[in-house]
């Protein structure tokens, strides 16, 4: 096998030295790493070429002395290192013959950052939610501890407000949690899709019929729906969970009339959820469909927008946010026609 063609397709950056700890083979990806050519780098020392520090700033090669040190060791486990003050994942296998001694020592690196990216917005993450949840337990907690401590003390209609709060904040957990639950399944690709040919018309109706049932005004809402739009197969459940949130943020962070209109559009559906409350201005519009961003402390937990955005985007469709006519947020949302069951 030529190593040298084999090492050029791998992603990661390889690096091998002989036994005199001079370097043979420089991959591409390791070239671009250490910011020279295999050319200039091949037929130098390995210390020269990879001049690593661990995290205490310490030369990585005296501490570890592959040529020098145990000669039981095959391998080196993945650590973090540092080459000219940018952080690397730094692999290594010594491959040794019949009497152990080292006869070439290969050097895999990796860049950090993307890595770091991730394990940072997972953490982020893990101290979003715990922060979420504690604010409601923390007051199911206490009027419940105050109840059972101080019971007698209260009136009828003293406990009654307490249970309301906690009532209300279980179910504030309750919604989290499965907000959170489905944040998971969009982030891992893990939405399941039961497509069939729907009308967002109907999710539409449901949803103003849903807030009205529940004490909105009807004359908050205006709601066209025009004729002539294609077949659309999408997951009806998740159109009405799409629609519901839009209409929920027009009442809770909008204000006015809140106008909703589905049309045939560009090859799909089209459809526009807007109010005449303070809008969104253009400077945070990219940001309101990430996760936890909220506006105001009206804001729920600001997954909202972020699993509209998910679910959207799993039928392939595409959401904005824009101006209403009467200045206020209109999100804009657009499903293609004809998708096939099948092609998910
Ligand atoms: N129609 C709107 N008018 C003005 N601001 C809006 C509107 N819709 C959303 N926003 C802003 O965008 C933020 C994010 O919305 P999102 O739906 O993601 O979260 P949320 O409504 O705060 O919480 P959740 O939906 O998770 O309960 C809101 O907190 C609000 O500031
Ligand atoms: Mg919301």
């Amino acid at each position: 096998m030529d190593d040298k063609t084999a090492y050029d397709d791998l992603p990661d950056g390889v690096v091998v030295a002989d036994d005199a700890g001079v370097v043979t083979v420089v991959n591409p990806a390791a070239a671009r790493v250490l910011g020279t050519t295999a050319d200039a780098a091949v037929g130098l020392p390995l210390r020269d070429v990879l001049p690593l520090t661990d995290d205490q700033g310490r030369d990585w090669w005296t501490c570890t002395d592959p040529w020098g040190g145990l000669a039981t060791r095959t391998r080196q486990p993945e650590r973090k290192l540092s080459l000219a003050g940018r952080d690397l994942l730094v692999t290594a296998s010594y491959v040794r013959d019949e009497q152990r001694r080292l006869v070439r020592l290969v050097v895999v690196l990796r860049d950090d950052r993307a890595r770091e990216r991730t394990d940072r917005s997972r953490a982020d993450l893990v101290s979003t939610v715990a922060h979420e949840l504690r604010s409601p337990l923390t007051s199911v907690k206490g009027f419940t501890a105050t109840l059972l401590a101080k019971w007698d003390r209260f009136n009828d209609d003293q406990k009654k407000l307490m249970l309301e709060t906690v009532n209300a904040d279980a179910d504030r957990v309750t919604r989290l949690l499965t907000e959170l639950l489905d944040v998971s399944r969009i982030d891992a690709g893990r939405l399941e899709m039961r497509k069939q040919v729907v009308d967002v018309g109907r999710s539409v109706q449901k949803a103003v019929d849903g807030r009205i049932a529940a004490g909105e005004p009807p004359e908050r809402f205006v709601v066209h729906v025009e004729d002539g739009r294609p077949e659309t197969w999408a997951d009806p459940d998740k159109m009405d969970q799409v629609v519901a949130n839009l209409v929920e943020n027009a009442l809770r962070h909008g204000a006015g009339t809140v106008t909703i209109c589905v049309r045939p559009a560009d090859d799909g559906t089209e459809v526009t959820v807007g109010d005449e409350g303070p809008g969104i201005p253009e400077e945070v519009a990219s940001r309101v469909f990430t996760r936890f961003w909220r506006g105001n402390r009206r804001g729920g937990t600001g997954l909202g927008l972020y699993i509209v955005k998910g679910l959207v985007e799993a039928h392939g469709g595409t959401v904005e946010v824009g101006r209403s006519p009467s200045g206020g947020a209109q999100f804009r949302f657009l499903l293609p026609a004809g998708t096939a069951p099948y092609d998910e």
